[in-house]
This record gives structure tokens, C-alpha cells and sequence, in this order.
């Protein structure tokens, strides 16, 4: 075997090679000016008083950042209303999953999750030695009662992606009230809600009860509530992320978290980005009128969309979606095919600018039933 083979850890040595990235580098040498709709990203560039604040924040880069990102904490902490030690800032959302599994799991404990969600929980907990147990979806959709089914005394974490990447699909207030009534005290449940004011619109829009998740952390329930800058904010780049939760729990997370992991820049653009109200009201409008705009569009193709919370649309192609993807990128525009998710014939469209989803679908439209042999989504 290798020269490291023996030495590494065992969860080092089983993870897989799952890489977040696109084939976007080798896209770009024949694509240029693709347009990027597979990683769920903020289609108009990041608030513009978050680059205000970044500008201001260059000159002082030489010293290190606060560790405990007071300010932006404290902000968080009165915007939600909770005590600042119910909040812990972390490099993005991804970070705090991490430190929620090397806090909480050892090997011989687990986590439950659906399968079909978003596929960091596997790697974070994975990388703990810790077993994850996915239960199967019901119409797209976490089925909270088979996952309160999987519970059992070695459970030390639920994830719940609301909505859900990559289906889209929200539970509502009823179901998570109901669901988190019936956890046992011995599991905290993580309510992960990148998409928390996309989903906010989109439910009122449709008239569905959003779950007031931040009353849970009020009323001191084993709850963990995971925000991001990535996405309503524009700030993937950067990576920022908070949870709001018990505060002794934080604590304890922010012990095992690495020493200045959110950069100073990246505090700043973040404090910003929370007062550009116009901005945030532009892009979630945008977001609610352009779901229903390609949803409509890829239906009128025949596929079968599935209602979305969120600023992506999960998308049954009936065919191969590697292939159908590879098309989609020969004609200049880049979505996500979900084989690794256990839906070949799926795709994940994230809704860009009216223009981008325009583009979409007069590409989509080119290449229905047209096939390809070779995928560069493959390898
Ligand atoms: C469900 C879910 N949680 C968390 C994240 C990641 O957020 P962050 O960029 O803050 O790490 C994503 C990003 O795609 C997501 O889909």
C-alpha cells in the first residue's frame, strides 16, 4: 500500500475524495462566460455595503482578527434576541457543523439525517469515526417519523436542512413543533436554515407557516440554528456562518474551534451586510418571482420541478442528468447533476438573475432528448 496508508486515521483513510466544486476550471477553458448555476449562490455579487466595509477593513489585515468576533455577535445576538453567548460566528456554516460533530460524537455514537440532504453532514460526521444513519426521504421530503425511528441511546445529533439541499423542500412550524417534542433529551437537533429568508418569503408567499426556529433557542430547547453570509448576503467568498443556540454548548464548541478562523475582512463585510435591508429585499423578491418563472419554464418542458423553498430547484429530467448537465454546459450554462445524491436522472438549478434563468431555459429547451456519450460530470 502507500506510504501513509497505515498511518493516517481510520476516518481519513474511509472518507471519500467529495469535492464541492463543479468541474467549473475545466468548464471555464471552453466556456468563458459560463453562466453558474450549480452551487447556490447569490446571482447579484455581494452587498454592496458589505464591499464598503471590506474596502475600509484592508488596512488593517496585519493585525489578527478578534477571536470571539464580538461586534458582528453582538449584533446577531440583538437582531435575534437572544444573549451574544447564544451565538457563536464561525467560517461559514460548514465550520459549525464540524465543531457541532468533533464536540458532540466519538466513535460508537451517531448522527441521524435523511438521505438526500445536504452532503457535508457525512463529511463532518465522518470525520469523527462516528457512524451517520440516513433514513429514506417521503415525497422528497425528510420523514421526521423515520428519523425519530433511528434515534437510538448512542444519537448525539439530528440534522434537519430546512429547507433541504438539494430538494428545496420545508418543513413547516406544525411539523418540527410536533418533531422536536418527541426527541429525547439526550440528542441536540440542528435546524440548519441557509436558506432561512428565501424560505421566510416563499412560505409567506404560498401561504405555508414558517417554524420560528429562534423561539426553540429562546425557550433553552437542545436546538442549534445554523445561518449563513452565503447566500441572501453574497458573501460565499468570504465564509461566514453563526449558529444560535444553548449557550453552554457554544462554549464548548468554540473550544475545539481553530484559533482566528474568521478573518477580519470577513467579520466586517458580515456586521455590513446585515444593515443593507434594500439589498436583502431586492434578492429575495428576485428569488420568489424567478422560482416561479423556471419552475413554470422547465414544467413546460415536461420535467417534473419540485416546489421549492429555497433559491435552487430540484428537477427530474427523465433521462441520464450527467449527461443532460454536459449539454447543458456545452451550450454555456453550468447546474448540478445529483448522482452522488442517489438521483441520476436529477438535476439542481440554482434560479440566477432573470437573464441567467432566461438563458436556462432556452438552453434546456436546445438540449431536451438531444444525448451526449462522454461526461465531464464523471470522473
Ligand atoms: C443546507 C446547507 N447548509 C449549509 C450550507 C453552507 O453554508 P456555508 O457557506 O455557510 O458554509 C449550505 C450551502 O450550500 C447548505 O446548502
Amino acid at each position: 500500500m502507500s506510504r501513509f496508508f497505515d498511518l493516517v486515521s481510520k476516518p481519513a483513510r474511509e472518507m471519500g475524495g467529495y469535492s464541492p466544486n463543479p468541474p467549473k476550471q475545466r468548464a471555464r477553458e471552453f466556456q468563458p462566460r459560463l453562466i453558474r448555476l450549480d452551487s447556490n449562490e447569490n446571482p447579484f455579487g455581494p452587498s454592496p455595503r458589505a464591499i464598503e466595509a471590506m474596502r475600509a477593513a484592508l488596512t488593517t489585515v496585519h493585525a489578527y482578527p478578534d477571536d470571539d468576533c464580538i461586534e458582528l455577535r453582538r449584533k446577531l445576538a440583538t437582531q435575534h434576541d437572544l444573549a451574544p453567548e447564544q451565538v457563536l460566528v464561525t467560517a461559514g456554516s460548514t465550520a459549525l457543523l464540524s465543531l457541532l460533530c468533533t464536540t458532540l460524537l466519538v466513535p460508537g455514537l451517531n448522527a441521524v439525517t435523511s438521505e438526500r440532504s445536504f452532503i457535508v453532514y457525512s463529511m463532518a460526521v465522518h470525520a469523527t469515526g462516528a457512524q451517520l444513519i440516513e433514513t429514506p426521504m417521503r415525497d422528497d421530503a425528510f420523514d421526521l417519523e423515520a428519523i425519530l425511528g433511528a434515534i437510538d441511546g448512542n444519537t448525539r445529533l439530528v440534522f434537519l436542512a430546512n429547507p433541504d439541499n438539494p430538494t428545496g423542500t420545508m418543513l413547516d412550524t406544525n411539523a418540527v413543533d410536533k418533531f422536536l417534542s418527541r426527541v429525547p433529551g439526550h440528542v441536540v437537533v440542528v435546524l440548519d436554515e441557509a436558506y432561512y429568508e428565501f424560505a421566510k418569503h416563499l412560505a409567506a408567499s404560498r401561504k405555508v407557516a414558517h417554524p420560528s426556529s429562534l423561539e426553540y433557542v429562546q425557550r433553552g430547547a437542545s436546538v442549534v440554528v445554523l445561518r449563513t453570509f452565503s447566500k441572501v448576503h453574497g458573501l460565499a467568498g468570504l465564509r461566514v456562518g453563526y449558529g444560535l443556540g444553548p449557550a453552554e454548548l457554544l462554549t464548548y464548541c468554540a473550544r475545539m474551534r481553530n484559533t482566528f478562523s474568521v478573518a477580519s475582512v470577513a467579520q466586517s463585510a458580515a456586521t455590513a451586510a446585515l444593515d443593507d435591508r434594500n439589498y436583502i429585499d431586492r434578492v429575495v423578491a428576485s428569488n420568489t418571482a424567478q422560482a416561479e418563472v423556471l419552475a413554470n419554464g422547465l414544467s413546460a418542458l415536461g420535467y417534473r420541478v419540485v416546489p421549492t423553498f429555497a433559491n435552487f430547484l430540484y428537477c427530474d429530467v427523465a433521462e441520464d442528468a450527467a449527461s443532460f448537465a454536459e449539454r447543458l454546459l456545452n451550450e454555456g450554462v453550468s447546474v448540478r447533476p445529483l448522482r452522488a445524491w442517489g438521483a441520476p436522472n436529477c438535476i439542481r438549478v440554482s434560479i440566477g438573475t432573470p437573464e441567467q434563468n432566461q438563458f436556462l431555459l432556452n438552453a434546456a429547451r436546445k438540449v431536451a432528448g438531444r444525448k451526449s456519450s462522454v461526461s465531464v460530470f464523471r470522473s
